[in-house]
Formats: C-alpha cells, structure tokens, sequence
C-alpha cells in the first residue's frame, strides 16, 4: 500500500478567493496547498476590465503569507457588453489567463452575465485567434428545465452549437458534476477539456439532505445521483487528459450559508488535496493522481508544469471546525473531520 506519494506541485485551476477581510483568510489555504490557481472573477461588482482584473491581483499577492509561493491567475467575467478589446490587451499584458461565461443568474453574483451566447461572439472570436481558454458554467437557467437537468441540457443547447461556431477555441466545462458532462469530455475534441471538484467526487445528492437539510453540502451545479458521481471517479481515475484539478472552493460566512436562502458553495480550501487524495486512493489510481493535480492542467492551458514537488503522507491530519473571518467563520468541507493524507 503506498503511504507516501512525491508529486509536482499542484495548481486550482478554479477558485473563488473573494476579497476583503474574507480573501486575506482564505488565500492562505490555497496558498498552502496549490503552487497557482485560476481566480473567479465573480466579485460585486464583477472583474472585467484589465484595471480591475490587476488590482484585484494585487490586493491578493499583498495577503499572501510571505513563505507561500504563490501565483494568482486571473480571469476576465464575461458580460452582454463586454468589450473584446478589453479581452484581448488583458491577454496581451498578462493579466487575464482566460474570461468566464457565467450564464445570467446561474450563481453567486452572476447577475451580469450572458443572457445569450451570441453575445459575446466577438470576444470568444478574439479568444479564438489569441488560443485564450473560455471558462464555462455549464448550466442553463431557464426556469422549466430542472435543477438536476441543467448541465445536461446546456450541453445540448450551448455548448455543442459553440463548439461548432469556434472548432478551436479552447474551453473548460467547469466543474462538471454529471455522466452526461464526463462522457462529452471524454469523447470530445483537444479543445475541451473539464474541471471537475473534489466534493462532487465524494457525495452524491442525498448528502444535502441526509436527516435534514444540509446547507453545507449545497453548491452549483447541486450534486446529482450517485451514478454520476461514479462517472465522476471514473473518468478523472481514467488517466485521461482532458480532466484536471479545480476546487471550486467557495467560502461563504456561515450566516450566509445556515440561512432561510443559503448561498451555494462549499469552502474545501483547507482539506482539498486531501479529499482528492481519499478519492484516488479508493479507487486504486494514486499513481494517476499527479496528472491530474499537477500536469493535466497546465498542459490544457498551454503553461509550463511546476519545478518544485510535494510530499503527500499517508498521515491523520484534522481539518478545523471553523475558520474565523472577521467577526464570523466559515465552516470548510469536512469540518472536524480527521482525513487520512498530509501535506508533509
Ligand atoms: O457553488 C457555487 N458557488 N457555485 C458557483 O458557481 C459560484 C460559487 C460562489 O461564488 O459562491
Ligand atoms: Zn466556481
């Protein structure tokens, strides 16, 4: 049985660090863990020109615990107005590693985002031509189309008719939390490729609501049945390039979250490779589990792997019940929770 594992160090290639008081906590668990990360734009307001996708940079490597090496990669929020232009320098400069297609009110602060693909085709044109990735939120929104349908009918309704318009752009399906997603990926183009996040690997849709409702476990997309949950684990322990490592952590303050209308999002910063870990582990894939945390990635997005490695023990660690921030905290995935692998 391996109890050691040393592995080029990882990267998120998704990740919501938010800002203020919150992002000075929670990026040091990121930090921690993973060598870069690709930073959601999803602020309020929303990060989308090159000005403010700099600054907000800034205000993250300024909280960055000195010891921690740690690159922040940035992204440009996708709106009806945006302005390919804007895409384009903030490409060219250095600052945006790739733009985000939140659906209009798919999620958290996605208010400002597209209400019709067509929309945005000059800027996916744009990021045709310059090989810039589009982040997808893979979900539609319409109201009669279920909350457990909504991936699988994006894939018919936008993604395949924008995988014809743009044969080459580059795009992630996001957190993917469905059979549907795993086999299109799969099967799909070079161009595609998937994140998939360490929560929809381990529980399936009855988690949010096991002997009551459970808002802690609540996050979009919402997690299916737990036939999806095994495609999940089976195309990410596959081997396969297309899939790669993106936590999706999203804190929220645990009044936000243990409320009447709680906000979606799990905070698994603190435990995520350890989560990853517990999954590869069981299903017999630790020696597939490098690929997908620390190469699959950056090969995806066209950017040289990390130099330094890590040492993963097989060693009880305890995650925190609660992390303060402010005058409140954030309760993480598996709070309390002893988990079988270490950082060492
Ligand atoms: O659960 C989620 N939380 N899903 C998202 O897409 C957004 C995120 C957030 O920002 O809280
Ligand atoms: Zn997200």
């Amino acid at each position: 049985m391996t109890e050691r594992l040393e592995i080029i160090r990882p990267d998120d290639w998704h990740v919501h660090l938010r800002d203020g008081v919150m992002l000075e906590t929670v990026v040091n668990f990121t930090a921690h863990q993973f060598a870069r990360a690709i930073v959601m734009p999803n602020l309020a307001p929303p990060i989308t020109t090159v000005e403010a996708g700099r600054a907000y940079r800034e205000r993250i490597k300024s909280v960055v615990r000195g010891e921690l090496n740690f690159e922040p990669l940035m992204t440009c929020y996708l709106t009806d107005g945006i302005d390919p232009e804007e895409i384009r320098n903030g490409y060219a400069e250095g600052v945006f590693t790739a733009a985000k297609l939140y659906p209009a009110h798919a999620t958290t602060n996605s208010a400002h985002g597209v209400t019709d693909v067509k929309n945005i085709y000059p800027a996916l044109k744009v990021m045709q031509g310059l090989g810039m990735p589009l982040l997808v939120h893979g979900e539609v929104t319409h109201s009669d189309v279920d909350i457990f349908d909504r991936e699988a009918v994006f894939i018919e309704q936008v993604l395949i008719p924008l995988m014809k318009d743009f044969p080459a752009l580059k795009i992630v399906f996001e957190h993917i939390t469905t059979a549907d997603a795993a086999d299109f990926v799969f099967e799909g183009p070079d161009t595609l490729g998937a994140t998939v996040t360490p929560h929809h690997l381990e529980f399936n849709r009855n988690a949010i609501f096991q002997g009551g409702i459970r808002p802690h476990y609540y996050c979009l997309p919402i997690a299916k049945r737990e036939k999806h949950r095994l495609a999940l684990r089976r195309v990410v322990t596959s081997g396969s390039k297309k899939f790669f490592l993106g936590t999706d952590s999203a804190p929220h303050a645990v009044g936000a979250k243990e409320a009447a209308c709680g906000c979606a999002g799990l905070f698994n910063a603190p435990c995520a490779l350890q989560s990853y870990l517990k999954t590869f582990d069981e299903e017999g894939a630790l020696d597939k589990f490098e690929a997908f945390a620390s190469i699959n990635g950056p090969n995806f997005y066209g950017l040289p792997t990390n130099t330094e490695t890590i040492i993963l023990e097989k060693s009880p660690v305890r995650i925190p019940e609660a992390i303060l921030v402010d005058d409140t905290h954030v309760v993480p995935f598996h709070a309390g929770e002893a988990m079988a692998w270490n950082l060492g």
